[in-house]
């Protein structure tokens, strides 16, 4: 079916608007509202399964490193992600016993598919999160787990992401109630924290024009740093990937507690830092590091939510503050913002956002 941009310029736009809608029918699929349990497709055992292995290239990938903070927390379990091309060419140690989840919005990723195989060839249970289920990895994998975000245009990936996310938490709150790390109460109370992600997106993405106000100022950077501590690291991978794709500004995510590793050398007046820091366990660590950088001129973006604009220190250049919610879901409500700002940028500009130079919706080979 041919998928038009409606009201929108661009379809990356547009698919940051259909997060709600491809959330909620994902989310959907993946837990009975009304018992409010997981209900995750597939025969994974998961009381006995000793490792995951996640691969994936990308955005994927990002979606996958969120995935290992989620299932690693929540169900003790533990999670490996690698970048595909690099696990299919070196030799990576496998062990039978674990489950290998391919990432990939297409199905078709050349990088993600060898390294499928690989863990097929040495005897893994597979599994694939995809958007398009007529696809290669859908095939071959021992379970699909498809996301229900519709068709995504924009070489840059917005909602399959999100889309991944939720799967990846509803498998996590599952395995943790497998494992024994929660009980049915539990589960109950964070699948229903689960079923509000897509009213809160609704609400993140109201933050738009917020985010536009500032498009312009970031548009003039040579260099931008995201930094996130917790579940918001593989965010500011992601801020800083979605940026660098469509708006071709330099940027880097780093995790927050690596800034005296490396990134303050980069800070300097001209040189907006993106911080992710909703009010959760990790908040006084990140204030600590906006301190740091504002202390050498850096300009804060303090991308939050209401107790932590309250709890900030004075100084950011702007505040952007997401509707309070559990930690669970946070990654899936402060990608809005993420997003926005990368494609505002962009559209600054002027750059193609929906065709990025140089880059590939699908790399199909190597
Ligand atoms: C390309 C796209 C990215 C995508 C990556 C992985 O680089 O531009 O948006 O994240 O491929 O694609 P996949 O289809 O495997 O998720």
């Amino acid at each position: 079916a041919l998928v038009e941009k409606g009201n929108y310029r661009h379809f990356m736009e547009k698919e940051i608007h259909d997060q709600p809608e491809g959330c909620q029918r994902t989310i959907a699929a993946y837990v009975d509202t009304l018992t409010a349990h997981t209900a995750i497709p597939g025969e994974v055992d998961w009381a006995r399964l000793e490792r995951v292995q996640i691969v994936a290239c990308g955005t994927s990938y990002i979606a996958g490193l969120m995935g290992k903070y989620l299932i690693e927390q929540l169900a003790d379990l533990p999670v490996d992600v690698e970048i595909a091309s690099e696990f299919r060419y070196r030799q990576p140690a496998l062990r039978k016993d674990a489950l290998a989840i391919a990432m990939s919005q297409s199905g078709e990723t050349a990088d993600t598919l060898a390294a499928l195989r690989f863990c097929q060839a040495k005897g893994m249970m597979t599994a694939a999160v995809v958007n398009a289920v007529e696809s290669t990895m859908a095939r071959e994998v021992d379970v699909v787990w498809p996301i229900h975000c519709g068709p995504e245009i924009g070489v840059a990936s917005t909602k399959a992401f999100t889309a991944q996310v939720s799967v990846l938490t509803a498998v996590a709150v599952a395995a943790a109630r497998a494992r024994g790390r929660i009980d049915e109460a539990e589960e109950q109370r964070l699948v229903r924290v689960l079923l509000e992600a897509p009213r809160l997106i609704a609400e993140s993405i109201k933050l738009e024009e917020a985010v536009r106000s500032i498009a312009l100022d970031v548009s003039r950077a040579r260099d931008v740093l995201y930094l996130g501590r917790g579940p918001m690291y593989p965010l500011a991978l992601e801020g800083a990937l979605k940026l660098k794709e469509i708006s071709y500004i330099h940027a880097e995510g780093y995790a927050a507690g690596e800034l005296k590793h490396g990134p303050i050398a980069l800070v300097d007046e001209q040189t907006p830092i993106v911080i992710l820091a909703p009010f959760d366990s990790y908040f006084e660590k990140s204030a600590s590091n906006m301190q740091e950088v504002m202390a050498r001129g850096g300009q804060v973006i303090f991308i939050t939510d209401p107790e932590g604009e309250r709890h900030a220190p004075a100084g950011a250049r702007v505040v952007v503050t997401a509707p309070k919610c559990d930690p669970l879901i946070a990654p899936l409500v402060l990608s809005a913002p993420v997003q926005l700002l990368a494609y505002h940028v962009a559209v600054c500009k002027g750059a193609d956002v929906d065709q990025p130079r140089n880059l590939a919706k699908s790399v199909t080979v190597e």
